[in-house]
């Protein structure tokens, strides 16, 4: 069959059965996303945080103030557009939006810390490529109203704990803090200085970037420039008191839960909004688009957002394509497609009926139950049975209706077995449960 229309580039279809694009990328098959969903929930579960789901239209403002105006997703990656007078973006990330939700709903109320998880789709319009799509999903939690350290390492703690419930290992945790807007300020201003003379050495990003986000200079994958970054102050130092101690104590809280750590001092991110600590998780699978999720302290998003006070947050958000993609590398088996219970294949249209009924009422008991719709043979049907990994086949006639008692054929074994009509229920059930 075919089609004159092909997904857009940078999304996909999430299918039945995992597939490879023209790239040689795998996509996982939707029971995998299920069961890594279902691993993500119950890892939230387990530390007490609840689920909210936002929008995935929102204002572009929201966006453009939440994420920063200079930064590469507002310069470039925005999907924006108008209708009326409106201006909306598709969200490029959950943090901004997140916040927003809380502002507008003052969850604050509901007293406490408020722990919010979501899973859900994101758009940037990057160049896509093995690991960066301009739909991806990203699953993420922001803790919001807590300024204590045990936040920002119990934030840490659950991003751990969702690769470890999944049994990926072999990660690396990179750290830094970025102190305060202010500590940053007068540190962006050496750095200027300090770079300024090697002007004409950068690449033409780095020193566009020399004007308006000098910072994200110090992420260069450029060797050269790495070079001359060598000697360049370092943001720990001017850092003050009370953000150091704050780090330090996370720092030591992530050691007694045993969670293994690089601080690495050229650790910025991409996004205006972190104020103190800031992290990166790395997986080797991944090539260059390493960083499996990207997290950290930002303790004055609320006010850019127009809160009259301030809202001390922590949060972090895992890619979901590209925990696959680690998953992968590192050889880890996930859920298989799930497979019938039984299926049911009826010869002649008396038996079709009575397999009609007889299927919802085995679905109603909570059986996992298949049929044909395409009036085929019974051999077609046995075929299809076979073809779906059916552990038994129930075959129904006219015999079997005048005897009212189904033949049960066990696909494996090929053994067969007579289960009166009324005994169905319970003997399926049991067999499903054993299979
Ligand atoms: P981010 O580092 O921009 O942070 O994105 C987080 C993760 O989303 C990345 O580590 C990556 O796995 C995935 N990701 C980002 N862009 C793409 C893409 N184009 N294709 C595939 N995956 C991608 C944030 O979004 C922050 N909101 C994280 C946060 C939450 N900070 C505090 N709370």
């Amino acid at each position: 069959m075919s089609t004159s229309f092909q997904n857009i580039k940078g999304t996909f279809d999430i299918l039945p059965d995992a597939h490879t694009d023209d790239g040689g990328t795998r996509t996982a098959a939707s029971a995998e996303w299920r069961h890594v969903e279902a691993t993500v929930r119950d890892v939230m579960r387990r530390h007490n945080f609840e689920e909210i789901r936002t929008p995935v239209l929102e204002p572009t403002e929201l966006v453009a103030r939440g994420v920063g105006a200079s930064t590469d997703i507002v310069q470039k990656e925005m999907f924006a557009f108008e209708r009326g007078d409106t201006q909306y973006v598709l969200r490029p990330e959950i943090t901004a939006p997140v916040v927003r939700s809380f502002l507008q709903h003052h969850l604050d109320q509901r007293g406490g810390v408020q722990k919010l998880f979501y899973i859900g789709p994101c758009f940037r319009a990057e160049q896509p490529q093995k690991g960066r799509y301009r739909q991806f999903h990203q699953f993420g939690i922001e803790v919001l109203g807590a300024d204590q350290p045990r936040a920002d390492a119990e934030t840490i703690a659950v991003l751990m704990a969702v690769c470890d419930a999944l049994g990926l290992s072999d990660l690396r945790l990179r750290l830094n803090t970025l102190g305060t807007p202010e500590c940053r300020e007068e540190y962006v201003g050496a750095l200027q200085d300090f770079l300024e003379p090697y002007a004409d050495e950068l690449s033409e990003t780095s020193r566009r970037r020399l004007e308006r986000n000098p910072l994200r200079i110090l992420d260069t994958k450029k060797a050269h420039e790495q070079e001359i970054l060598r000697d360049a102050p370092t943001l720990i130092d001017f850092v003050n008191e009370k953000s150091r101690t704050h780090y330090d104590t996370v720092k030591g809280l992530l050691d007694d839960l045993g969670v293994e750590y690089v601080e690495d001092p050229h650790l910025v991110r991409g996004l205006d909004y972190y104020t103190e600590t800031t992290f990166e998780l790395e997986h080797p699978g991944l090539g260059a688009q390493s960083a499996l999720a990207g997290g950290g302290r930002y303790d004055r998003l609320a006010e850019v957002l127009g809160s009259d006070a301030p809202v001390p947050a922590v949060g972090f958000a895992a890619g979901m394509e590209r925990l696959f993609l680690a998953l992968d590398a590192a050889d880890v088996e996930l859920a298989d497609t799930p497979t019938p219970d039984v299926f049911i294949a009826a010869l002649g249209e008396e038996a079709e009926r009575w397999g009609f009924r007889t299927a919802q009422a085995l679905r109603a008991e909570g059986l996992h139950v298949a049929h044909d719709l395409m009036g085929r043979s019974l051999k077609a049907q046995m075929k299809e049975a076979n073809r779906q990994n059916a552990p038994h086949t129930m075959i129904i006639g006219g015999n079997e209706l005048e005897a009212e008692a189904a033949t049960v054929k066990e696909m494996e074994s090929g053994a067969q077995e007579e289960v009166p009509f009324d005994g169905l229920i319970e003997y399926l059930t049991r067999t499903a449960q054993t299979a």
